[in-house]
């Protein structure tokens, strides 16, 4: 077999064929097909930039810019499919070049005029990338906007805010599930950062020393819809701190969504009880059968270990890792496609599984008023008449203690043994006593009491609306769009 038919995308300078087993060994199609669809999109801005700068024949770019769209339409319409066409390709940047050669011949040779497969790889993969935060910033609104509605309904439900697992002080469902979306704010932009992070062209770096060829890099990267051009070719094929960046904002959303997933097998526990899984989103067990197991939530508090794994995997591929293009570098796509799925699946089930909850706020309520959560507020209370916080601690401390030995709560001791214990305590410092008066007091920025939750509602809304904007304004490249409007040859292309 000749190179060309083998798909070899080297072979001149060797004199006997590469062993199976290693052959299979550096394989990486099985998983960078993925990128099929994005190196295509690349190769097109590639060759339209050498169209453009008279590198190529117009009949070549003809016959190029034609097969590479043909063969994009078949990839998207399912008509082809990566491997259909049998090679021993080693990558899926082989498969479509053997694919291309295979269709329009010769000129598909010309395709690689001053490229090399490490800067091509690196714009798929940031192309596949963008991709996939702008659909992860999307899901995190979906999620957020769940919460939101539910925090909307419980601006007035109170129950226990827990510091080290113990009850603390009062708080809201509303205000509890705000602290949530606030999280998935932070995380969408970072996601969006990662997203911007990789708007960075390395198409003209080559191998790693650019091109004697009159290359246009910004007009490649034009083309490809990203808002910057590498500064240094070296720099530019070695980098993958785009891959780490975007690994690392799916890992803490990740680790984001795994404390709320907990939070959700507490709170259904027969223990908390705080809310009831819909049976849509809970399994049984296959010998106990009473239970019901919010599996769902126990997965993704899982699967956050792995996305964590991913980002020490890819820091500790980049370790030490001479400049500039290294095959280890390869392996950074299973990593991120691994971190980018598991969030992408992830962000989708707890949409589903916040959607099952149904909040039971009679038992929050009943935790409310068991576990001394006045105390802080008496403490208070008494700093306002007069006497110093640390005193007033030690006070309120043996009123918690007297309170403990009967067997009640704060509210339920006589008047006269508060008193006894904190002399500065009047008649009103009953008001003070019920947990569900004293809360919305807490009219301090970010705090429990409703009008301050109404404000945070507003930016709130305002904060995941402004994921969902971000996630519909972002363009596709612009030679994709001319691929798609069959204007891949018109005179200029915006
Ligand atoms: N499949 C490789 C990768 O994913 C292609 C990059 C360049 N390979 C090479 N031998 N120069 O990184």
């Amino acid at each position: 077999m000749s190179q060309h038919e083998s798909g070899a995308l080297w072979g001149g300078r060797f004199a006997e064929a590469l062993h199976p087993l290693i052959h299979d060994f550096t394989n990486s199609l099985p998983f960078d097909r993925r990128l099929v669809r994005y190196d295509l999109v690349g190769s097109l801005a590639h060759a339209r930039m050498l169209y453009e700068q008279d590198i190529l024949s117009g009949e070549d770019s003809t016959a190029i810019l034609t097969g590479l769209s043909d063969v994009l339409r078949e990839i998207e319409t399912g008509e082809l499919v990566v491997g259909d066409v049998k090679g021993e390709d080693e990558d899926v940047h082989a498969w479509i070049e053997r694919t291309l050669a295979n269709r329009i011949g010769d000129p598909a040779g010309r395709v690689h005029t001053a490229r090399s497969r490490n800067d091509q790889t690196s714009v798929a993969l940031r192309l596949y990338t963008r991709e996939a935060l702008i659909a992860l910033v999307g899901l995190t609104h979906d999620l957020a906007m769940v919460w939101l509605v539910q925090a909307e309904s419980h601006v007035a439900s109170w129950l226990p805010g827990y510091t080290h697992l113990q009850r603390g002080q009062p708080v809201s469902l509303a205000h509890h599930l705000l602290a949530h979306v606030w999280a998935l704010v932070a995380d969408a932009r970072r996601l969006q950062q990662a997203h911007d992070e990789a708007g960075v062209s390395p198409l003209g770096a080559a191998a790693l020393a650019g091109s004697s060829f009159p290359v246009d890099p910004a007009r490649s990267a034009e083309l490809l819809g990203f808002a910057a051009v590498f500064p240094n070719s070296i720099h530019a094929v070695a980098d993958r701190d785009y891959v780490a960046q975007a690994a690392f904002a799916a890992a803490l959303l990740m680790v984001h969504l795994s404390r709320w997933a907990d939070e959700v097998v507490l709170w259904t526990s027969s223990e908390f009880g705080f809310a009831r899984l819909s049976d849509t989103v809970s399994q049984g067990s296959s010998i106990m059968p009473q239970k019901k197991n919010p599996e769902a939530a126990e997965l993704i508090r899982g699967k956050a270990g792995r996305t964590i794994g991913h980002v020490s995997g890819l820091l500790a591929l980049m370790k030490g890792l001479p400049f500039a293009y290294n095959s280890d570098l390869q392996e950074d796509k299973e990593a991120l496609f691994d971190a980018l799925d598991t969030a992408g699946a992830s962000l989708g089930a707890a949409a589903i599984v916040a959607d099952g909850l149904e909040y039971r706020t009679d038992r929050m309520r009943e935790a409310l008023h068991g576990g001394m959560l006045a105390a802080t507020e008496l403490a208070d209370y008494l700093v306002r008449r007069g006497t110093p916080f640390r005193t007033a601690h030690e006070q309120v401390g043996h009123a918690v203690r007297e309170a403990e030995s009967r067997g009640c709560e704060l509210d339920a001791l006589p008047l006269d043994t508060i008193m006894a214990c904190c002399p500065a305590a009047a008649d009103d410092v009953v008001h003070v006593l019920d947990p569900e008066r004293a809360a919305p007091a807490h009219d301090s920025t970010g705090g429990p009491a409703p009008t301050r939750v109404e404000e945070q509602l507003e930016s709130a809304r305002a904060a995941v609306a402004q994921c969902r904007v971000w996630a519909r304004d972002c363009e596709p490249p612009p030679i994709y769009v001319a691929h798609r409007e069959g204007r891949l040859l018109e005179e200029s292309i915006p």
